[in-house]
């Protein structure tokens, strides 16, 4: 595991935007597994500069979301594919069709995650990005005694909605369920690409990447990966020796 902590949140974000842009410009057809949540704003906004000022292009690359809300609908504003179409699909050459996210308003959430998987199956991904939820979390793979391998429905924990009502109106509007990637479908990507920022996320940090690999910290995991990068802010690193 490689554990990088930066100055500031621009030199990160310059970072982790040219760790997507040099494997793209290596191999054009690259399959991206992207992510939602605060963290990534920033890389995506250098990802549009760079595409911008042509140094990359994305025509031929395959992205793959983690998660998604269910009964969200895409065109709502608070759906994680509203989100990707915001901060990055609409401002870079990227084909629509070659943009993959879980659908949360398919009528059966096992058959969409049969369909996810396949898909998965199919173009595996080069390189998964990935925040973290401050119980440990990632995607929406929420503390438990066990985790699913592949793409599933599951029901939000309290925290977690709590913790992402601050992009809704109320707590009311904060779906109760998601449907994300599994733990087993992230740790196939090629190179896991783990982001955090903030004070808040220290513990978890130190917890999740130097304790024990334990199910009710999912992204504790991720020690099992033979290719992690791991890039804190200095408040998120804070805690680790
Ligand atoms: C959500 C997303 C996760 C994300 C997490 C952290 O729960 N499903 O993929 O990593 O939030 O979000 P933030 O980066 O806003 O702290």
């Amino acid at each position: 595991m490689e554990i990088i902590i930066f100055e500031t949140q621009q030199e990160l974000d310059t970072y982790a935007a040219s760790l997507f842009i040099n494997l793209v410009n290596e191999k054009p057809n690259a399959v991206l597994g992207l992510a939602t949540g605060s963290t990534p704003i920033g890389i995506y906004d250098k990802i549009v500069e760079s595409y911008k000022e042509h140094k990359v292009s994305f025509k031929e690359v395959t992205t793959f979301n983690l998660d998604e809300y269910v009964g969200i609908n895409p065109e709502n504003d608070q759906s994680y594919a509203y989100y990707m179409n915001q901060h990055l699909f609409s401002h870079i050459d990227i084909p629509a069709a070659q943009t993959y996210l879980p659908d949360g308003m398919a009528a059966d959430m096992h058959e969409e995650s049969l369909r996810y998987d396949t898909m998965l199956a199919a173009q595996p991904v080069d390189i998964q990005l990935l925040g973290l939820g401050h119980n440990g979390h990632i995607g929406f793979n929420e503390p438990d005694v066990h985790l699913s391998g592949g793409t599933h429905a599951v029901k939000l924990k309290e925290e977690t909605r709590e913790a992402n009502a601050r992009f809704f109106a109320s707590m009311n509007e904060v779906p109760e369920y998601a449907i994300t990637m599994g733990v087993g479908s992230i740790l196939k990507a090629n190179t896991l690409l783990l982001v955090v920022r903030g004070a808040d996320k220290a513990q978890i940090v130190k917890e999740a990447l130097t304790g024990p690999i334990t199910t009710s910290i999912p992204a504790s995991l991720l020690q099992t990966h033979a290719r992690v990068i791991v890039l804190l802010d200095r408040e998120a690193g804070r805690m680790l020796a």
